[in-house]
């Protein structure tokens, strides 16, 4: 599908976030593997958590749905049934990884498969710790997925202690939850913190080291049900804050968003380029914390972006190119190269994407610079998705600001983390004066 997007005029409304992604994953697997049974409220409509509940089924894990209303009968940490297929994760790096920890730990032999980008997407990240921790594991070319599990070298799971290579809370989850299956302890060291939800919901143990952490898990650490609504997702908010803050007429409430400190920097980072979002009605959905947010229009100065806060940012960062080229001044974004390994090389994408608008940008290879310009209007464009979400949607936003009205093709991607996202646009965009 190729979805038109005509210039707003306004920006107005109230619209509420899909459920998040990263937390309804988690809810799932980690119900799952309790002795109890969860039951989760607002679990995602989106296409990712979808293909976890898929592949937990395929495990023989009882799971009935309805609307968003999910229940799990949890099977515990060694009740998987061998499954009959591979398991298809889709399009989901999520899915793959952290369900690859559990498999890993559980010795349950099984295929993991995905889609094209999916499969394109290194796994050595996971499956080299892995190994290391004793699971029978091989990937096509010793990288990509397939992954085949097969039990066990020898002795179940050794606990290992692990320094994270990379700031990514895919390769972090995805040790911690094979360590849970370890009788001594696994250790995860980390120093630039990523999202921090699978400690969180887990209730694992951790404690402070140098400038980072070290999270802890093993056989001993009983696995919580998950009975929760899961909050509304701040990385779709994030689109809506830059569409907000850039169009020069706009007002959007987003009531009852998850702000987990590690989501939310994109959030500190649009207030230091002079955004003028507000934060209210405080509150918490188990242990992730929640507010309502208010974006209106503002004046945006140009940023250099804190090398630190990416991992707490890594998926908003397309969104934030395109606030960038509305800010007065020049934004710098260095130390991004992991954005070349997400769902597509986003920052190959984004360079195409902000090119065609007509912006002024230097791709750089780990990251960008955008000379902005505050009466910057984006020329109306056919633009291409790369079958990425967030590509998509960072599209979109930029189109909104235009003067013409702009296209985005495989608009349908959307829904593998915001379905309602080309409704919300309509809802919220107001075309004549
Ligand atoms: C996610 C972690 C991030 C993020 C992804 C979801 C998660 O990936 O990009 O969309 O739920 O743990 P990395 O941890 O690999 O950076």
């Amino acid at each position: 599908m190729t979805e038109s997007i005509h210039p707003a005029a306004k920006l107005r409304g109230e619209i509420t976030m899909p459920a998040d992604k990263s937390i309804s994953h988690r809810a799932a697997l980690f119900a799952s593997i309790s002795d109890e049974s969860s039951v989760i409220e607002n679990y995602s409509r989106a296409a990712d958590p979808a293909s976890t509940l898929s592949c937990l089924r395929s495990l023989g894990v009882k799971i009935s749905k309805e609307g968003d209303r999910v229940e799990i009968e949890g099977v515990g940490r060694d009740g998987f049934l061998r499954p009959e297929a591979p398991l298809d994760c889709g399009n989901s790096g999520t899915t793959m990884r952290l369900l690859g920890g559990i498999i890993a730990g559980s010795g349950v032999r099984c295929t993991l498969t995905g889609d094209e980008s999916l499969s394109s997407r290194t796994m050595k990240r996971i499956t080299d710790p892995l190994t290391k921790m004793g699971a029978a594991v091989s990937a096509r070319e010793n990288l990509y997925a397939p992954l085949e599990f097969s039990g066990h070298i020898k002795g179940g799971i050794h606990a290992i202690r692990f320094p994270l290579p990379i700031a990514s809370a895919q390769l972090k989850s995805s040790v911690l939850l094979a360590g849970l299956f370890g009788d001594d302890e696994t250790e995860v060291v980390e120093h630039i913190q990523s999202r921090d939800h699978t400690e969180r919901l887990l209730g694992l143990r951790q404690e402070p080291y140098g400038d980072g952490k070290i999270i802890r898990s093993s056989r001993s650490d009983e696995i919580p049900a998950q009975n929760y609504r899961v909050p509304g997702d701040f990385s779709a908010a994030a689109f809506w804050l830059v569409a907000g803050s850039v169009h020069k007429n706009a007002s959007i409430r987003i009531p009852g968003t998850g702000i987990n400190p590690t989501r939310i920097a994109v959030l500190e980072v649009l207030k230091k380029m002079g955004a003028n979002i507000t934060e209210s009605n405080p509150s918490f959905e188990g242990e992730e914390p929640t507010a309502d947010l208010h974006v209106e229009s503002a004046s945006l100065t140009g940023i250099e972006l804190d090398p630190a806060l990416i991992p707490n940012c890594i998926d908003e960062l397309p969104v934030l190119m395109v606030a960038m080229c509305f800010a007065e001044g020049i934004s710098k974004i260095k130390g991004a190269e992991e954005l070349r390994h997400k769902e597509t090389d986003r920052l190959a994408a984004m360079t195409d994407v902000l090119k065609k608008a007509g912006a002024s940008i230097e791709s750089l290879p780990d990251g960008m610079i955008i000379n902005g310009n505050p009466s910057f209007e984006p020329n109306p464009s056919v633009y291409e998705s790369f079958h990425d979400h967030r590509i998509a949607m960072a599209a979109a936003v930029l189109s909104l600001s235009g003067k013409k009205v702009s296209s985005v093709k495989d608009s349908d991607c959307t829904a593998i983390s915001y379905p309602e996202f080309w409704s919300h646009l309509k809802k919220l965009t107001i075309t004549s004066l």
